[in-house]
């Protein structure tokens, strides 16, 4: 079970396979949310300073009733490099400059959306890639070529988008605070053939990421106008 798996970091650290999203969980809901998780076998959560819930997401960590060396907590500092160039830049400066060696880089990939040339980069350089927005922050749900492949695996498209990145020797970070859901991202112990791997690499890149495609992880801007249109339409998205 994917749950019971972990990667191997170039400094000899185990890193489970599968890791919990938190970006959008309130600080109020993360510490529940996080227990739902552990309690479902959940090792790993990711989180950030962003995402203004690391102190949920701590007593979630703290209260959840297994031991802290056995969790593995992600957190990040704000960050606004996102072009390839940006990020190979960065990478090379860290490597020249610094003692100890990054472990693993953070990126966007998710089926119709991988950065194929920036996976393999970091890997030649032994750091672990980790997905995030494996389901396209949720946009992936309205891709029919991706419900198709779904359907044919009889998965659900969370399950086959998380899939896709383990079979890239990613390391996924579904989000969800939805206890089913969290349990189901975990079940993905079937095999997408060689030959879907390939049609779903080469799926039609995504156009865009709805309303959240003003924030920066997805190229966006932020200016005062799409922050403005964007709170509203999270607003209106509660309501409907
Ligand atoms: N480093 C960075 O710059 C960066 C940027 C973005 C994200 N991240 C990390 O990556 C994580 C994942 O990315 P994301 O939050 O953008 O989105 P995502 O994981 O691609 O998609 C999350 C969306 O899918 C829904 N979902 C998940 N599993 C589902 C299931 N089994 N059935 C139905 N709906 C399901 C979630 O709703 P429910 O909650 O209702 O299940 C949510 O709406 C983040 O939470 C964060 O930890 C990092």
């Amino acid at each position: 079970m994917i749950l019971e798996e972990s990667y191997t970091l170039s400094n000899g650290v185990e890193i489970p396979k599968l890791g919990l999203g938190t970006w959008f969980i309130s600080n109020k809901d993360a510490e529940q949310v996080v227990k739902e998780a552990v309690k479902i076998g959940y090792r790993h959560i990711d989180t950030a300073q962003a995402y203004r819930n690391e102190s949920g997401v701590g007593d979630g960590v703290r209260n959840c009733g297994v031991k802290r060396e056995e969790l593995f907590v992600t957190t990040k500092l704000d960050a606004g490099k996102k072009s390839y160039q940006e990020a190979a830049v960065s990478i090379d400066n860290i490597l020249e400059n610094c003692s100890i060696k990054p472990m693993v880089n953070q990126i966007l990939a998710h089926i119709s959306n991988t950065p194929e040339e920036l996976i393999q980069y970091t890997k030649e350089k032994d750091i672990l890639v980790e997905a995030y927005s494996p389901i396209g922050h949720g946009e992936l749900f309205k891709n029919e070529k991706i419900k198709e492949m779904a359907e044919k695996y009889n998965v659900s498209i969370p399950q086959l988008c998380i899939r896709y990145d383990l079979q890239l020797g990613l390391l996924p970070l579904p989000k969800s605070e939805n206890p089913e859901h969290i349990k189901s991202n975990a079940e993905v112990d079937f095999t997408i053939s060689k030959e879907d791997m390939e049609i779903l690499k080469n799926m039609e890149a995504i156009e865009d990421y709805g309303a959240a495609s003003i924030m920066p992880v997805y190229g966006g801007g932020f200016d005062l106008k799409s922050i403005i249109s964007y709170i509203f339409q999270r607003i209106a998205s509660i309501f409907r």
